[in-house]
């Protein structure tokens, strides 16, 4: 038997870990990010001195005083004409639109010779070239995926338009991933010798799902021209067009690096772009046009889907951005937002109310495990009823924190996250008076009662860990 005496001799009490501790425990690569946090207390010292908590990462990314500062350098240092002409203005714009596209193509390791990059005013724009120009007719496919964000969507309409048929692939719970076996069935519906176009996007902007890049190579086989939808993934993951090679890519810069908005791209195979039949011609995109010929012949490669006078003084901001995300490292970023998201769902998904209730349901995968850092949730009271999204936003803009409600653009991962049926929805559209016009507080009367949106908190590079503890603690103060 030992003696209290030998056991208060031998015990040195271990102190308890702290969070933080724990949360190292079980993700020690953060370790590895924390250049991350010396870039946050000297490029982006806003946020704090703000007291800000900064979760909507998905919705648009943050960018650094550094960004900022060389932008501002270049214009005030140069004299930019519009890139139209010859004289040394214009030449001095022209160069750097082109030092920028060739940097997209270089960040995204992708060959010269096969990609192009067009400048859009964002993913939506980038989108919108590829409905209005892709030559669907009659029996062509459009194939996508329930989670599709309302861009990609908006093709559809282009496709009806013109005869083609529309094919969703659903996502199904608990995780949102699409089931493969259904796969091969919606390939197969490739026209032989068609236009038959498979979208999806590489992470889904509800459920944070990234769904497999081995799609695309395995798709094209099948007769696809693949549009694999960046907008949500290149912001925290690398895409290698080299290993990869989708047909398009939209995205939006101001998602990647914050500054500046208004800017996208298309970046798109030089064959897939060739393929396209753009609807209409504008300035800068022709070689030639003629009023009394009624006649024009389109521009090769980007420059003729660069509609007008592209935004040639923002542009270089896209250069300078591109080589910020390079200086940190795609790899840092993505491991840094691995860990904090796995501690956000372990955390959160373990809160309970004093009668044993759960506070969130999550909807999308609850690892971290081919996922990104967006956490879409509803929340509960304590007798399990839902919580209205928009009174959670509510409670945590009155404590500085920035997150996202509603269904974020994404309706089919919505319908299906929040179990809103087919037959509900054609009710609610066919009834009286919602033919043309249908507000949403209409639209919650339809699906009676059912939660219309969800919560998401998206974790992005600059994410630390005391924002996800601050977001935690919002969620304590929501138990009963
Ligand atoms: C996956 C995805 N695709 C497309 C878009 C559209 O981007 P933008 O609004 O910048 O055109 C978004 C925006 O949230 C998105 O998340």
């Amino acid at each position: 038997m030992i003696k209290l005496t030998e056991l208060s001799d031998s015990f040195h009490p271990v102190k308890p870990m702290t969070t933080y501790q724990q949360f190292l425990a079980k993700y020690p690569s953060y370790e590895n990010t924390k250049k991350i946090d010396e870039l946050r207390a000297s490029d982006y010292r806003r946020l704090d001195q703000g007291e800000h908590i900064y979760l909507d990462y998905t919705g648009g990314g943050l960018y650094a005083e550094s960004q900022v500062r060389k932008h501002q350098q270049i214009l005030l240092e140069g004299t930019f004409g519009n890139p139209h002409s010859s004289n040394p203005t214009s030449q001095a714009a022209t160069h750097l639109v082109e030092s920028a596209r060739e940097y997209v193509l270089h960040f995204f390791n992708a060959d010269p010779a096969e990609y192009d990059v067009v400048f859009t005013p964002n993913a939506s724009g980038a989108l919108k070239i590829v409905g209005e120009s892709y030559p669907f007719g009659p029996g062509d496919q459009y194939v996508l995926t329930f989670d599709n964000h309302n861009s990609v969507n908006g093709i559809r309409e282009f496709a009806h338009t013109k005869g083609a048929e529309v094919t969703y692939l659903p996502v199904v719970l608990p995780d949102l991933r699409v089931d493969e076996s259904m796969l091969a069935a919606a390939w197969a519906k490739a026209r032989p010798g068609g236009n038959n176009l498979f979208a999806y996007p590489a992470q889904s902007n509800f459920s944070s799902v990234k769904h497999p890049l081995e799609w695309i190579a395995r798709a094209q086989e099948k007769g696809w021209d693949v549009l694999l939808d960046a907008a949500a993934f290149a912001p925290t993951n690398k895409l290698d067009l080299t290993r990869y090679k989708p047909d398009f890519v939209p995205l939006s810069f101001y998602k990647i690096f914050g500054y500046p908005t208004g800017l996208g791209a298309l970046i798109a195979r030089r064959t897939a772009l060739k393929k396209l039949h753009k609807p209409w011609f504008a300035g800068g995109t022709i070689t030639v046009a003629s009023v009394q010929g009624d006649k024009y012949y389109l521009a090769d490669g980007h420059a003729g889907f660069e509609d007008g006078t592209v935004d040639y003084l923002n542009i270089p901001a896209v250069e300078i951005g591109l080589r910020h995300m390079e200086a940190i490292g795609m790899d840092t970023i993505n491991e840094r937002v691995k860990c904090l998201t796995g501690w956000l769902i372990d955390n959160l998904t373990a809160m309970r109310h004093s009668t044993g209730a759960k506070l969130v349901r999550l909807y999308g995968p609850a690892s971290t495990e081919a996922r990104g850092g967006a956490v879409t949730v509803n929340f509960f009271d304590k007798a399990g009823n839902p919580i209205d999204h928009r009174s959670i936003e509510e409670a945590a803009n009155k404590v500085n924190i920035s997150l996202r409600t509603g269904c974020f653009c994404n309706p089919g991962a919505g319908e299906v996250a929040l179990g809103i049926s087919r037959l509900e929805l054609d009710v609610c559209f066919h009834g009286p008076g919602h033919e043309y016009r249908l507000t949403l507080d209409d639209f919650r009367l339809c699906i009676d009662g059912k939660s219309s949106g969800a919560v998401r908190i998206s974790v992005g590079m600059m994410t630390n860990f005391n924002d996800i503890q601050a977001f935690l603690k919002f969620c304590e103060g929501l138990l009963g």
